[in-house]
């Protein structure tokens, strides 16, 4: 079967932050998981560079719309690469094809008579490009999530009959209780609806920044529709000469941050039916990371965590565990700098790094560097049995953090054998060679293991240590009865202690 995963599309009108390398890195995790079972999938992620937001910062820069797009599209692809996402395509909105292939699923909705004209007016937050309902205004009239005075704001435009969904979707949402996940998403976005569903604006009058109506050249699409439509779109052309839509649609999960929630949960399966698609398997909502101070990171509120400066310091695999490991995925989470140094230190540098090192060097000094060819010990692999089933039934369900907790007990549970076995006081007498040929075999395998699972988590790290281990190729997810006789080679450490230099 087909695994088609995304990420939101980030709007351009600011530069990266660690929320949308939270998004990518979380994404990347499962896309990478996928592929390692042998799944045929498919990642999209990329940018969002219509409408109010983009068309606003580009003016208070002087530069016109595309110019300040290209500039931080260009930002969000340099982030992508430098922290290893593994994403297929990405996406720009103001791709001339993704366009024409909007204007088509539009005009079916319009045909389909799903679009009326009408006056919409509302409290509008242009950072948001959305207006924003009575209960979630904040006191002052500010919006919930940029706390900037909302604006009062009427024109004439199309509408979408969402009303028109309320029982599809009740029944979309009684059908398939794994829709939105994690369950409290569910219920959040299962009582919107219920609390009933009025139409929505679909079109834009004042806006030029945007992909046209075609029975309507006066207006544009709201954004909104045009930028969830980069799900569908995308697949039409992100292989030249091949249309990926059959084998690709629907999507399996879409990951989203809970902001984004009614839109990907309600308006989005909402259009899909509109247009006669079918709508997504899942959609998972992680939660957000915070400042300091509590509050959602982001630009505009100018607490931001660079991920750019972490990244050079420490490289993608570091800042990719943390953040997976900080934070419950699902759930809000706290992030900092001294946060991460003492999990880089601790489980990175000692954990890991350490037994990585300790293994290596004790497979040169007491075995010439060769993986015995021996029975591994009964006991541990009966710990590591199933392992990878588990990892895998996590990941199916995309529980990144849990499966990672779950590996990460396995590291450290290869820790506390080292220091039960200690094979260093075996070496000492030569009469114990079989049982410390035993213990490195079952130590070099523990090592493999852990290694193979922790791939979509740190891609290069792990490509380096397997490397070191001559088991790039030995990628199987079992822990295997025997050691393979390997020619281990050297590694300088994977994650030095730079933590007290850097504090
Ligand atoms: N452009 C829209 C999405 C359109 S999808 C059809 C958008 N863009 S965004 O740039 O504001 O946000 C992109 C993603 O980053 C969203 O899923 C959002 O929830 C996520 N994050 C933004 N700040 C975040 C944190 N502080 N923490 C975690 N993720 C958060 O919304």
């Amino acid at each position: 079967m087909s695994y088609y995963i995304t990420t939101s599309i980030s709007y351009v009108n600011g530069v990266p932050h660690l929320g949308h390398a939270y998004e990518a890195i979380a994404t990347d995790i499962l896309a990478r998981h996928k592929r390692q079972t042998g799944e045929d999938v498919f990642f999209l992620t990329g940018t969002d560079e219509h409408g109010e937001p983009v068309a606003d910062a580009a003016r208070a820069q002087g530069l016109e719309p595309q110019e300040l797009a290209d500039r931080n599209s260009a930002r969000f692809i340099a982030l992508m690469q430098q922290l290893e996402i593994s994403n297929d395509f990405f996406i720009r909105t103001t791709d001339e094809r993704h366009k024409q292939r909007v204007q088509q699923v539009l005009q079916r909705v319009h045909d389909r008579d799903y679009t009326y004209e009408g006056v919409y007016e509302g409290w509008y937050c242009p950072r948001c490009a959305d207006f924003k309902v009575e209960n979630e205004i904040l006191d002052g009239n500010r919006c919930p999530i940029h706390e900037i005075e909302l604006t009062r704001e009427q024109e004439q435009n199309w509408f979408f009959r969402l009303s028109a969904f309320q029982e599809p979707l009740e029944r979309l949402f009684d059908e398939r209780p794994d829709f939105v996940m994690p369950q409290h998403r569910f219920n959040e976005a299962r009582a919107f609806i219920a609390s009933g569903l009025e139409d929505v604006s679909l079109t834009r009058a004042h806006l030029k920044w945007g992909v046209e109506v075609p029975w309507d050249r006066s207006q544009v699409f709201y954004v909104w529709f045009d930028a969830l439509l980069n799900y569908y779109t995308a697949l039409g052309f992100a292989r030249e000469g091949e249309d990926l839509t059959d084998r690709y649609w629907p999507a399996t999960y879409h990951i989203i941050g809970k902001d984004i929630l009614k839109f990907h949960t309600v308006f989005w399966p909402a259009l899909l039916m509109a247009a006669e698609l079918e709508v997504p398997r899942h959609v998972f909502v992680h939660g957000f990371l915070l400042a300091g101070d509590g509050r959602k990171m982001s630009k505009s509120l100018g607490n931001v965590l660079d991920p750019f400066e972490v990244l050079e310091r420490f490289g993608a695999d570091a800042l990719r565990h943390y953040l997976v490991r900080e934070v419950s995925f699902g759930q809000d989470g706290p992030v900092s700098g001294d946060a991460f140094l003492a999990r880089y230190d601790s489980e990175l540098a000692n954990e890991y790094g350490n037994l990585a090192s300790r293994t290596l060097n004790m497979l040169e000094r007491y075995c010439d560097g060769v993986v015995p060819a021996v029975a591994t010990q009964e006991g541990l692999r009966a710990e590591f049995s199933g392992l990878f089933e588990r990892v895998d039934e996590l990941l199916s369900r995309a529980e990144i953090s849990l499966a990672l907790e779950e590996i990460w007990g396995h590291v450290r549970r290869l820790n506390r054998y080292v220091e039960e076995q200690t094979p260093w006081a075996i070496a000492r007498d030569g009469a114990r060679a079989g049982e410390l040929a035993e213990v490195l075999a079952t130590l070099a395998e523990g090592l493999r293991v852990v290694t193979v699972a922790l791939v979509p988590y740190m891609p290069s790290k792990t490509a380096e240590l397997l490397d070191a281990l001559a088991a790039r190729e030995r990628t199987e997810r079992a822990f295997a009865a025997q050691g393979w006789g390997g020619r281990v080679s050297a590694l300088a450490p994977l994650f030095p202690k730079a933590a007290a230099e850097a504090r």
